[in-house]
């Protein structure tokens, strides 16, 4: 099968490599730096609870909707929308620019962690914990740079090597890794104790209770409302959906693979692994940090206090250290080939050329962008401030851009177009056509319709300040 323009379209081998590619995709850094510190601080059991349950309603009726409109129309992002009600084109187009603006940004992440990777590796891993290591190393001109670009090159080998023989070959490999990795790192870090200067022990046990316990001490309707909240976007991003990646793989989707229960299983992984990575990170930061460790997320929790964390643990650190950062390096770049993926699908489709050129063209332009992104922390910084009061960067507002305003906002569209428009039946004949049943077809029909796009609409006006 030739790999070029729409029709001739390659497909994943089946369910499973469907599954895992999606799933790949799912589970990235998010899951890592975002989901257990949220589980942590938003009273743990509960915040579990509250997402669990978004997940099932909200989660699902997003992720099913997304692959349908790819299998259904056997197309890209920036093209299916077209395809769907010619009005509704600049959906795609918005589908397009999301992946391109987030690629960039997300390699030169990317590129921080194979940094520290081969630190680690190396036998340096004491180095990343001394005061001001990682300010110093992002506000260097060179080596960000150069790891981002080596970072994008290992991206763009795996999917110029086309669905199957790279996407899908590569999840086959790296998602079974990445779980033994965790599950690895979790016993370890279940074990741990501490003594601190004041004479207080910490076991690693105690700190799964934070994650696990429900604390109800506190509870608010105001702190509801704040869980639910950070609950319904850290899902919304972990899921990926808004980012073309659902669709683009949809598009890929053998007719006879089960929509629905791909979709569960999808969720099933992107939630176990976000679960294990709270198993993993909380004891460990809790055990030699204490409870002023927890506050820390994002590049401040994986690059400053974990590696100070992996000090602390003495010579077994470094091996920790070298096995955390594989696994985060594998969680994202299973990710960043999803969000590559999506833009090149996009360009093979609009302008019918072959996989090569377009992934050659992303690649240059996420390159230049790249070193725009390095540069914001040297040549070129400044500080801005956010709408949300965030103070930012180039990255920064690029993250803002995409994640806070367009994606709820393709979202929302999206719920209109098939809710409204052309009629959630679109997505149900979608599912159903292999002889499939489509259990709560009744719940998501009301999802799609009322519930998705009004929550979509609050996590917008919260992005923006105005609630
Ligand atoms: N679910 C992904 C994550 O948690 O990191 C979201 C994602 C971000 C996917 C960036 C792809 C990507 F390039």
């Amino acid at each position: 099968m030739t790999d070029k323009g729409s029709n001739n379209r390659n497909t994943f081998t089946g369910s499973i490599g469907f599954v895992l590619a999606a799933a790949g995709s799912a589970v990235g850094l998010g899951n890592i730096w975002r989901f257990p510190y949220l589980a942590a601080r938003d009273g743990g059991g509960l915040f579990l609870v509250i997402y669990l349950i978004l997940l099932l309603t909200f989660g699902s009726t997003l992720v099913i909707t997304e692959i349908s409109i790819g299998r259904k129309t056997r197309q890209s992002p920036l093209t299916a929308y077209a395809q769907l009600s010619r009005k509704w084109k600049p959906i795609g187009l918005f589908s397009c620019i999301v992946p391109m603006l987030i690629l960039p940004y997300y390699c030169v992440i990317g590129g921080w962690v194979l940094k520290y990777f081969l630190v680690f590796v190396s036998g340096g891993g004491s180095t990343t914990a001394s005061d001001g290591y990682f300010s110093s190393f992002i506000s260097g001109v060179s080596s960000p740079i150069v790891m981002a670009l080596i970072y994008l090159a290992l991206t763009i080998f795996v999917v110029i090597s086309g669905v199957q023989k790279g996407i899908e070959n590569f999840s086959k490999i790296i998602m079974p890794l990445l779980i033994v990795l965790i599950i690895v790192i979790v016993g370890f870090s279940l074990n741990i104790s501490y003594t601190d200067e004041a004479g207080n022990v910490r076991t690693g046990m105690q700190g799964l209770k934070v994650l696990l316990v429900p604390d109800l001490s506190n509870v608010t309707l105001t702190s509801l409302l704040t869980t639910a909240m950070d609950a319904m976007g850290q899902l919304f991003y972990s899921l990926s959906v808004a980012m073309g990646i659902l669709i683009a793989y949809g598009s890929y989707m053998p007719d006879n693979v089960s929509i629905r229960r791909s979709v569960s299983q999808i969720e099933v992984f992107d939630t176990g692994i976000a679960f294990l990575a709270g198993m993993m990170i909380i004891p460990a930061v809790y055990v030699f940090m204490g409870r002023e460790g927890m506050e820390a997320s994002g590049p401040g929790l994986m690059f400053i206090s974990l590696p100070m964390v992996f000090n602390r643990m003495g010579t077994v650190g470094y091996i920790i250290g070298c096995l955390f950062f594989a696994l985060v390096l594998f969680a994202a770049l299973t990710s960043s080939v999803s969000i590559l993926e999506a833009i090149v699908s996009s360009f093979m489709d609009r302008f019918a050329i072959d996989r090569k050129k377009a992934t050659v063209i992303e690649g240059i332009i996420a390159a230049a962008l790249e070193i725009l992104v390095c540069l914001g922390y040297n040549v070129l910084y400044f500080e801005y401030t956010l709408p949300n009061g965030a103070t930012a960067q180039i990255l920064d507002i690029m993250d803002y851009i995409s994640n806070n305003l367009l994606m709820p906002l393709i979202s929302i569209f999206t719920c209109i177009l098939i809710g409204w428009v052309l009629k959630p039946a679109v997505v149900i004949d979608e599912v159903t056509k292999n002889g499939e049943k489509f259990r709560g077809r009744g719940l998501y029909t009301v999802m799609l319709k009322f519930i998705a796009p009004l929550l979509l609409m609050i996590l917008l006006l919260k992005a923006v300040n105005i609630l």
